[in-house]
């Protein structure tokens, strides 16, 4: 079903578009890292090649502009997807403006591949979906069942890929594991996160940095409910937090960050996390007690506190009665309810975390012993605590208001509902966030 030149000189991203045209458009490939190495590919074998995706720049190389003169030369028109710059649609030419929305890419290249969704659904996929063995270099772990060419099982779900095999394998000439045709999508989206979470953010564009940081919450959120706390899901997680404080400090503008987040349909509860932090860092920045130690410690509650909620359903109930009113089986109102407890004791686990910071997590929602949610605060509550409540309930209006978010309003709220002195500088500093 048609044969992509990509142009990228990021190992990752090139297995990343490969597996992904190869899994939802059933496309090949026939890779180069630069508009010279392209250039070759186009000469020798322009004619079969259906369509290019590529970086719009690669390092300081204009490789959009030397491929589109190089097409000129040798007379050919191909479609072009050009990544990394803006959202626009030309002659022939789409522009994505990030790189990693990958079902964005694989929706454009399909149209230029003449796949459409009724065409996929009609694909026959045998009973094993061959992988290329190359990717399985960025894995450790094996997210379902892994084959070998004559279908004999060489890996459970959740055991590591063992990496002399495949060395071996590769040396020998193998070209591809197989994963069962069920389980094709779970591999796939699993990929898909794992590469997010290897790439250096200073290396995309905001966009795709958003868009990665999520895929990335998403895996350390998997991975830690599986594995718990051990040397790969702390690695992960601190790559994570890093990033999403990182985030917090490119961010000047409360309203320009939001709608950034909401372009690029982050999910609840990555949105919730990653203001979250930003408020909370802001409040330490305002808060005469406030220290860069303090604005850690409350960056790592923020990122940690609702880490064993497993979605955004799950994520959007922050009261008893919303929880009794939630349609979730039983069993995931139990996890709803306990996942302060659940948090804590995650944290609990980790590598000398900062000092106090179980018992804040455990009590985010009022409840001492991280069970349920309550609106009384004990008089015993730390004054960390009470920020991260404070920043928690605004960063909850914010959500549900979204980009029409009315800051004078909320804060009107909130004065009226936390009235006591205790509350009184935490919300008068909540008021001079940059909108
Ligand atoms: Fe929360
Ligand atoms: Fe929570």
């Amino acid at each position: 079903m048609g044969l992509t030149l990509i142009v990228e000189d990021h190992i990752q991203l090139q297995d990343f578009y490969h597996l992904n045209l190869y899994t939802w458009v059933g496309s090949d490939v026939i890779r180069a890292s630069n508009a010279k190495f392209a250039g070759e590919i186009l000469e020798s074998r322009g004619q079969e090649i259906d369509l290019i995706l590529t970086r719009f720049n690669i390092k300081t190389e204009q490789t959009f502009d030397a491929l589109v003169n190089n097409l000129a030369l040798l007379k050919l028109k191909i479609p072009i997807v050009s990544l990394g710059v803006e959202n626009l649609a030309e002659n022939n030419v789409t522009y994505l403006s990030s790189g990693i929305n990958i079902k964005e890419i694989i929706k454009t290249c399909a149209g230029y591949l003449g796949v459409t969704a009724q065409s996929m659904s009609k694909l026959e996929v045998d009973e094993f979906f061959p992988v290329p063995i190359q990717l399985f270099n960025h894995l450790e772990l094996a997210v379902c069942e892994i084959f070998d060419l004559e279908k004999n099982k060489i890996l459970d779900p959740d055991q590591p890929i063992d990496s002399a095999r495949l060395k071996n394998d590769i040396a020998s000439g193998v070209s591809f594991y197989h994963v069962k045709k069920d389980k094709r999508l779970k591999f796939v989206s699993n990929y898909n996160e794992v590469m997010a979470s290897q790439m250096n953010l200073l290396e995309l564009n905001k966009d795709e940095q958003v868009q990665a940081s999520e895929l990335c919450h998403n895996l350390t959120r998997e991975n830690l409910r599986k594995f718990g706390m051990n040397e790969e899901t702390v690695k992960l997680a601190n790559k994570n937090l890093k990033d999403m404080i990182q985030t917090t400090k490119q961010t000047r503008s409360l309203l320009r960050f939001i709608k950034r987040l909401v372009q690029n349909k982050a999910g609840f509860h990555f949105k919730h996390t990653q203001i979250l932090m930003y408020i909370s860092a802001h409040l330490m920045d305002e808060l005469d007690w406030g220290t860069e130690e303090q604005k850690a410690k409350i960056q790592f509650i923020a990122f940690f506190h609702d880490i064993a909620l497993e979605n955004d359903e799950q994520a959007r109930i922050h009261s008893n009665e919303e929880l009794k009113n939630s349609e979730l089986p039983l069993m995931k109102k139990e996890l709803v309810k306990k996942h302060a407890m659940l948090a804590a004791t995650l944290v609990s686990q980790y590598p000398n975390p900062p000092m106090g910071v179980e018992q804040i997590i455990k009590q985010h929602h009022g409840a001492l012993n991280g069970v349920g949610f309550s609106d009384h605060y004990s008089q015993n509550i730390s004054p960390l605590a009470i920020v991260h409540i404070l920043a928690e309930d605004f960063a909850t209006h914010i959500l549900e208001d979204g980009v029409h978010f009315d800051h004078k309003k909320i804060i009107k709220e909130m004065r009226e509902k936390y009235s006591t002195q205790r509350f009184k500088k935490i919300i008068d500093s909540l008021q001079t966030i940059a909108i």
